[in-house]
């Protein structure tokens, strides 16, 4: 029998998300009542029944033992899309949106995506990293354990190589996972502007290359949508990007749809993010080829948009990951649980399909299902304590954060501190073990 290093016992209801890459179901939540999970190694060694546990796995007074009363246990949540690296706000240009002016319009004049990188240029890495760090205190109050972070916002080979080491310095510092994406697709720079031809080479000859021989990104996104990029230019780049090792993926179907979906279909792309418009043949090509769709219900709600319906997708067979897109322009947010509230109400998801949105479909969209979003046996140990008493209620009572215990890699990197360890039973005899009953749901609301 193993011997564990970290208990958590008397969840309420704790879900284990099995992974859709070993042949989880849509719909499955893998829900345990009055759960427990024994971790070692900084992965998951055991989920069960709590009255199971010690059937199963060593529990020794050295064992870090935590009784949740009732709260309920999900896989860390996981966000497949930000801009986390970012100087500047823009609630001017918000408050223009909300007077009727679109998007791509204060886009074209120079602003929108253009002054968060004039503003973000200015910065130095350490401002950068110091912002971004208050942001990632932000996620993790919701439960968040990895997040993805998109450059985008230096469109220069100095600021984009800036911004990738920002988010490597980031995840050296702060306990939250990110996972880096090359996103020097993102807008056409004041440099290049009217030579749209030549930024594309510049990035495929010179920035491309660069990030790939410091390793800086695991990923390469293009924001392929009207008055950006097209989808030759998005084809071309990520050719390039495959051809130096880094995984394809792509923002299409935002204002208008270009065909990306076919082309992620075809590049086996990891996923497609934003779909607000997307057609039954596109799809058809991300449901043949395995591709995420990311929703972005924050975007769409900060731009006044109708968001896409996810029933569409689901019915397709491509599996839907939420996500908050948090950047300075169109969702200024860290909430991933409100993203959940709005996928269900907005976008017709079922709080399940929310709930995987946000775990194992997330970590599909990041390449990861099956090691990241689950706590199926041999998975990391990134796990969220929700001061809830039942797990809808994430979604249900919305806005504010419910998280009280953070696990990542099997360590407690954040708490509340509402909960106390369990002290050791060192010498205490069988049968008066205090702290231990069942789940009373006592601290749960
Ligand atoms: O995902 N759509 C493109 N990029 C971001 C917005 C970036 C910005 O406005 O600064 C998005 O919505
Ligand atoms: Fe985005």
């Amino acid at each position: 029998m193993f011997e564990a290093e970290v208990v958590l016992k008397h969840a309420g209801q704790l879900l284990t998300v099995p992974s859709s890459a070993g042949g989880g179901a849509p719909d499955d939540v893998g829900l345990i009542e009055d759960g427990a999970l024994a971790i070692a190694e900084g992965r998951i060694l055991w989920v069960g029944p709590t009255g199971e546990l010690e059937r199963h796995v060593k529990v020794t007074p050295k064992t870090e033992t935590y009784h949740l009363h009732g709260r309920v246990v999900t896989p860390g949540l996981i966000d497949p899309h930000t801009h986390l690296v970012f100087a500047g706000t823009r609630e001017r240009e918000f408050a223009m949106r909300a007077a009727g002016r679109p998007y791509l319009e204060i886009l074209a004049e120079g602003g929108g995506i253009l002054s968060t990188v004039r503003a973000t240029r200015a910065a130095s890495e350490d401002e950068l990293t110091r912002l971004a760090l208050t942001r990632l205190n932000r996620f993790i109050a919701h439960g968040v354990t990895t997040v993805e972070a998109k450059s985008g916002y230096g469109l220069s080979l100095e600021h984009e190589l800036k911004l990738l080491r920002v988010a490597w310095r980031l995840g050296e510092l702060h306990p939250v996972r990110v996972v880096r994406t090359f996103l020097g697709a993102h807008a056409v720079p004041p440099e290049f502007r009217d030579r749209k031809g030549d930024y594309v080479r510049h990035l495929v000859d010179e920035l491309l290359p660069a990030v790939a021989a410091e390793r800086l990104a695991e990923f390469c996104d293009v924001f392929l949508d009207e008055g950006v990029f097209s989808k030759d230019d998005a084809r071309r780049v990520l050719e390039r990007a495959m051809e130096l090792g880094l995984r394809p993926r792509m923002h299409a179907g935002q204002f208008r749809d270009l065909g990306g979906p076919q082309l992620a279909g075809k590049l086996h792309a990891v996923s497609v993010d934003h779909l607000e418009h997307v057609s039954p043949a596109g799809l058809e090509a991300m449901a043949a080829a395995g591709v995420v769709a990311v929703l972005l219900p924050g975007a769409a709600l900060s731009l006044g948009m109708t968001p896409p319906d996810a029933r569409r997708f689901t019915k397709a067979g491509v599996r839907v990951a939420l996500s908050t897109d948090l950047n300075p322009g169109t969702s200024m947010t860290e909430n991933l649980l409100l993203m959940m509230t709005l996928g269900i109400t907005q976008m017709k998801l079922s709080p399940e399909q929310a709930l995987r949105a946000v775990t194992d479909h997330a970590a599909a969209a990041l390449g990861r299902s099956g090691q990241l979003g689950t706590l199926a046996i041999g998975a990391e140990a990134d796990v969220a304590v929700f001061d809830v008493g039942d797990w809808r209620r994430l979604s249900y009572h919305f806005g504010v954060p419910h998280a009280e215990m953070v696990l990542i890699e099997g360590e407690v990197v954040w708490t509340r501190e509402s909960i106390r360890r369990v002290p050791a039973r060192r010498g205490r005899k069988p049968g008066r073990k205090t702290g231990e009953g069942t789940a009373t749901g006592r601290g749960a609301t």
